[in-house]
C-alpha cells in the first residue's frame, strides 16, 4: 500500500494545527486518499465551506488528482463551495415526513427566520432546507442540525433549536424511541429481545445477558466452518437485495490463494426513505455489530474492519465508538473497527459506489463484474454487509444455524427487524419472525392510524412496488413471498398509507427522491428520472396531458436493465407500480388538466 504522504507546506488559509491535523487522517487508513472525506468534513468545519485554496493542497496530502478533489466537494451534499450558516437544519421532505406534516415545519422555519430555504441569515447563524429521508421516519417530520438528529420537527422544537443556535447552548439530541415488541416466544425475537435493557449498550450488560458467546465459539472455528454454519442458516442480506449471506463469504478467495488485504465493511449508510431500524439497532444494541463484525471477519480473513456509517447518524456513531472502544479494552477485538463517515449521498449505500466513497472518489457505483468479494476497496476481496445482518451472526451461531433457520421462511431464516412509519397509530421498530404477514405486522404497530381504511402499503422502502390493500392481506414478509405478491421485502421499510393518500402526489415524491439521488452517471437514469419527475410535478400542477401516464410508463421501461445500479431501475419500476395500480389517482389529475 501506498505511505503516507510527506509533509506539506502551509497551505492558503490553513494553520499549523490544521495541516497537522489534516495529515493525520492521511495515515489513519491503508492508502491517504481513504482519508480524504473525513479530512474534508474538517475542513467544511473550519471554514464552513471547503475554500478553493485549499483544495490543492488536498490533492498532494491524499495523492489523488486535483480535480478528483473538486469532484468529491461538488458531488457530496454536505460539503459546500459558499460559506454555510453555523447552524445547518434539515427537515425531511421524504414520503413520511410529508405525511406527518413536513411543510408546516418549513413554513415555520421561513417565518421565524425570514429567509427562503437555502439562504444564510444575516447574522450568519441559520439555513434551513427540506432534505431526503433523514432515516427518522417514525419521528417525522423528521428535523436534523449540523448531521445531529433532533426528534420530530414540531414548531416547539424548531423554536428549542433557534433559542439553542442563538444562545450557543448545545441541543441534547433524544434517544431513539424504539417500540417494544409484545411478548413473544423465546428465541422468536433477536436483535430486540432485551430492548428493556437501558443499559444494553454497555458491554457489562451485553455480556451478562449472554453476548460475546458466539464470539468465543467462533474463535474456536476454522473460517470454512463458520461460512458452512451461515450458509445453513439461511441467512440472507438485510440492506435491501436479500442475497445470501453465507455464499457471498463463500466467494472471497482464501488468503493462501490470494495473499492481499481482505477488508469488511459494515454498510450503516441507511438512506432508503421508510428505513430507519439500523439506526435503532446501532443506538440500542451496538455490541452485537461488534461481534458480528469480528465473527464475519474472521470468517472472511479480513484483515481490515469498517463501519460506514451515515453521516446523519452522529449519535449512533459515538455509541458504536464506545462499544468498540469497550470491547477493545475487553481484550474482545481481533481486529480494530474503524469507522468513515458518508456525506449525505443515498447511492453511498450502494456497495459498488460505497468503495468508490471509502476510496476517497465521488460515489459513482462500479459496474460488475468484478464484485466486491473479488476486487473491492482499493482492488482487494471486500465483504459489505448491511448492519442488521451483521448482528444476526452472532446469533446463528448460538442458537445453531437449524433453529435460526427454523425461526423464519424456507429460504429465509430468521427474524427481521421491520421499520414501520407512515399512517399507523404507533410508528417504530418491530421485530417478527421471516415469513410474518404483513398485516400481523401493521397490527402490531397498532394498526390504521385513526380506525381508517387502509388505501395501500409500501413493503421494503420507497424503492419497492407498492401493494394494494388486497396484496398486502396476502403478503408475507420474507424476500420469496414479497416477490410473489410482485414486490420486494427490500430493507423491510414499511410505509402504511390510509384512504386519504393520493398516489399520483406519492410518486411524484419517490421519482423526485430517486431523480435528486441518481448520481448522473448512466445517462437514461439521469435523464429519465428527471423527466418523471417533471411530467408528475406538472401533472399535480393542473397542467396534465392525457398520454402523460402512458408516457411515464414508456420513460420507466426505457431505463429498467440499462443503467448500471438498482437505483434506475426503480424509477421505471415503481412508476409501473402506482400507475397500473391506482390508475384513477392519475386519470383524475389529466382529467383537471
Ligand atoms: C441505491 C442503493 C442504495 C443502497 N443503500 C444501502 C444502504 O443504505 N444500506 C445497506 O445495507 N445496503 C444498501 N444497498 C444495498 C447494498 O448495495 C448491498 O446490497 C448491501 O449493503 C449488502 O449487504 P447485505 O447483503 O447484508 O444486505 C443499497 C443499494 C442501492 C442500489
Ligand atoms: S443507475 Fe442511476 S444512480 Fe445508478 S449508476 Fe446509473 S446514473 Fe448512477
Ligand atoms: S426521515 Fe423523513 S421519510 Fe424518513
Amino acid at each position: 500500500m501506498t505511505p503516507a504522504a510527506s509533509p506539506a507546506k502551509a497551505a492558503g488559509p490553513l494553520s499549523e494545527e490544521q495541516l497537522a491535523r489534516l495529515k493525520d487522517w492521511t495515515k489513519r487508513f491503508p492508502h491517504p486518499s481513504m482519508g480524504l472525506l473525513e479530512a474534508l468534513r474538517d475542513v467544511q468545519a473550519w471554514f464552513r465551506h471547503i475554500p478553493l485554496e485549499v483544495e490543492p493542497t488536498m490533492a498532494e496530502l491524499f495523492r489523488v488528482p486535483l480535480h478528483q478533489v473538486r469532484e468529491v466537494v461538488t458531488f457530496y451534499p454536505f460539503f459546500t463551495t459558499r460559506p454555510a450558516a453555523k447552524h445547518r437544519i434539515a427537515v425531511c421532505r421524504n414520503l413520511s415526513c410529508t405525511l406527518a406534516g413536513c411543510g408546516k415545519a418549513l413554513s415555520h422555519l421561513g417565518e421565524r427566520l425570514g429567509v427562503p430555504q437555502g439562504k444564510v441569515t444575516d447574522d450568519g447563524l441559520f439555513e434551513y432546507h427540506a432534505v431526503e429521508c433523514l432515516g427518522a421516519c417514525e419521528h417525522g417530520p423528521a428535523l436534523s442540525v449540523n448531521d445531529e438528529l433532533l426528534g420530530s420537527a414540531t414548531p416547539e422544537r424548531l423554536d428549542q433549536v433557534l433559542d439553542a443556535g442563538r444562545s450557543g447552548k448545545p441541543l441534547e439530541a433524544p434517544a431513539s424511541v424504539a417500540v417494544p415488541t409484545k411478548p413473544v416466544p423465546p428465541g422468536s425475537v433477536i436483535l430486540t429481545r432485551f430492548f428493556h435493557e437501558p443499559e444494553l449498550h454497555r458491554l457489562a450488560t451485553y455480556k451478562r445477558l449472554g453476548g460475546y458467546a458466539a464470539w468465543e465459539k467462533a474463535k474456536g472455528m476454522a473460517p470454512a466452518a463458520i461460512i458452512d454454519e451461515v450458509k445453513k442458516s439461511n441467512l440472507r442480506g438485510l440492506g435491501g437485495a436479500g442475497f445470501p449471506v453465507g455464499m457471498k463469504w463463500g466467494t472471497v478467495p482464501l488468503k493462501k490463494d490470494r495473499d492481499v488485504p481482505h477488508f469488511l465493511v459494515a454498510n450503516a449508510d441507511e438512506s432508503e426513505p421508510g428505513c430507519f431500524k439500523d439506526r435503532v439497532l446501532m443506538e440500542r444494541n451496538p455490541h452485537a455489530l461488534v461481534e458480528g463484525l469480528m465473527i464475519a471477519a474472521r470468517a472472511v480473513e479480513a484483515d481490515h474492519v469498517f463501519v460506514f456509517i451515515r453521516g446523519e447518524y452522529s449519535r449512533q456513531l459515538r455509541i458504536l465508538q464506545a462499544a468498540a472502544e469497550e470491547a477493545r479494552g475487553a481484550g474482545l477485538l481481533e481486529k480494530p473497527i474503524q469507522f468513515m463517515r458518508g456525506a449525505d449521498a443515498y447511492i453511498s449505500g450502494c456497495d459498488t459506489a460505497l468503495l468508490e466513497t471509502m476510496e476517497g472518489k465521488k460515489a459513482w457505483p462500479r459496474q460488475p463484474p468484478p464484485f466486491p468479494t473479488i476486487a473491492g476497496v482499493m482492488g482487494c476481496p471486500t465483504v459489505v454487509n448491511n448492519v442488521e445482518t451483521l448482528m444476526m451472526v452472532p446469533s446463528v451461531l448460538t442458537m445453531g444455524a437449524d433453529s435460526f433457520a427454523g425461526l423464519g421462511a424456507p429460504k429465509s431464516g430468521g427474524t427481521a427487524v421491520f421499520s414501520v412509519s407512515g399512517h399507523v397509530e404507533r410508528p417504530g421498530v418491530y421485530e417478527l419472525p421471516m415469513g410474518t404477514p404483513l398485516m400481523d405486522l401493521i397490527a402490531l404497530a397498532g394498526g390504521v392510524r385513526g380506525g381508517k381504511k387502509l388505501k395501500a402499503v409500501i413493503p421494503g422502502g420507497t424503492s419497492t412496488p407498492i401493494l394494494t390493500a388486497e396484496e398486502a392481506g396476502r403478503a408475507k414478509m420474507d424476500f420469496d413471498s414479497m416477490r410473489q405478491v410482485g414486490s420486494f421485502l427490500g430493507a423491510g421499510g414499511v410505509i402504511v398509507l390510509d384512504e386519504s393518500v393520493d398516489m399520483a402526489e406519492t410518486l411524484f415524491i419517490i421519482e423526485r427522491f430517486l431523480a435528486h439521488e441518481s448520481c448522473g452517471q448512466c445517462t437514461p437514469c439521469r435523464e429519465g428520472s428527471g423527466w418523471t419527475t417533471r411530467i408528475l410535478e406538472r401533472l399535480l400542477a393542473g397542467g396534465g396531458a392525457p398520454d402523460d401516464p402512458a408516457n411515464l410508463l414508456r420513460i420507466g421501461d426505457n431505463i429498467t436493465g440499462k443503467v448500471i445500479c438498482a437505483l434506475g431501475d426503480t424509477v421505471g419500476a415503481v412508476a409501473r407500480a402506482y400507475l397500473t395500480k391506482f390508475p384513477d389517482d392519475f386519470k383524475r389529475k389529466v382529467a383537471r388538466g
